[in-house]
């Protein structure tokens, strides 16, 4: 234990955030499933803080066996009523355990999750959970976090279903989330995996596995955009003419530069979806039928 005084946290309470009844939106599987090698081929699943059941009928859907359960009746489909404190033994069949559970004692509950030798624990966590003092001596010394796939944007639509009912109001996410996975197996450094809601079969360059996400800056407004090809060099075709116009304002008569304009000959029918992506016509060759 560290000494010291302890920071100030601001936020709502432990009593009144009760059990942390936050359901989560199923779009934030998508990422995970795409990423997650250890959840690759494993048929069933244990989500011991199932509430309303949003992951359980998300992960059913993808045809995987959910043994639901949680502290409270909340009206999760084929689940049971337990404190996962007082869970003695896995369900049959299962090592592998996905939710998200409530963040109070989230430490607690990985820990209780690993002595009841879950072989993968994959957890929906506060980006934040990684750091305090706590976690330096509990969580980290362990080794067995191994990947945390960090989600790009805000879970928009995460409320405290208890607060509501209470008549509070829905406000926007303020939290960074990520996917937190802990492998009994493996001892060491984890990973930092970015990934995007948005676009979860996206991968960052250096991921070995393709589809490569790429990204490029555009030459003319400088913004990234994703390059169709590897020559592109603007993010529209009206980027394109506008560095083309400019480029044309800055060369002036005494100044002899190679020619880097490119120009071709295409057919009649084809001018439509040239100037589309950028192309202009050149006056001088208009009206000829090369080639056609
Ligand atoms: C953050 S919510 C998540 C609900 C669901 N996993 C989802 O993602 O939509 C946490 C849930 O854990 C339940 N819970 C809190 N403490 C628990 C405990 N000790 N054992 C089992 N469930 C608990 C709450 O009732 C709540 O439904």
């Amino acid at each position: 234990m560290l000494n010291g005084p302890r920071r100030p946290s601001l936020g709502r309470p432990r009593a009144v955030r009760g059990l942390d009844q936050f359901d989560t939106p199923p779009v934030a599987l998508d990422p995970l499933f795409e990423h997650e090698p250890l959840l690759a081929g494993v048929p069933r699943v244990c989500e011991p803080f199932c509430g309303k059941g949003n992951l359980v009928l998300a992960m059913r859907a993808r045809g995987l066996t959910v043994f639901a359960s949680d502290i409270l009746e909340r009206g999760c489909p084929d689940s049971a009523v337990l404190d996962f404190r007082t869970m003695i033994q896995r369900p049959p069949g299962c090592d592998v355990l996905v939710s998200n559970c409530a963040y109070a004692d989230a430490m607690g509950h990985i820990e209780h999750a690993l002595a009841l030798r879950f072989r993968v624990i994959v957890l929906l966590l506060k980006l934040s959970f990684l750091c305090t003092d706590e976690r330096y001596e509990r969580l980290h010394p362990r080794g067995h976090l191994c990947r945390v796939h960090v989600l790009a944007e805000r879970l928009q639509g995460m409320h405290d279903a208890a607060h509501i009912a209470a008549g509070g109001k829905e406000g926007s996410q303020s939290q960074v989330h990520a996917w937190f996975v802990f492998d009994r197996d493996y001892c060491g450094p984890a990973t930092i995996n970015p990934v995007s809601i948005h676009r979860p079969a996206a991968r960052m360059p250096w991921d070995g596995n393709s589809p490569a996400l790429r990204t490029g800056v555009c030459e003319q407004c400088r913004k990234s955009y994703e390059p169709q090809r590897t020559s592109s060099r603007f993010c529209s075709g009206t980027c394109r003419q506008r560095a083309h116009r400019r480029k044309l304002l800055s060369v002036t008569p005494s100044v002899t530069r190679a020619p880097t304009e490119v120009f071709r000959y295409v057919r009649h029918a084809d001018v439509p979806r040239f100037r589309a992506e950028g192309w202009e016509l050149l006056s001088a060759l208009e009206g000829t039928h090369h080639g056609e």
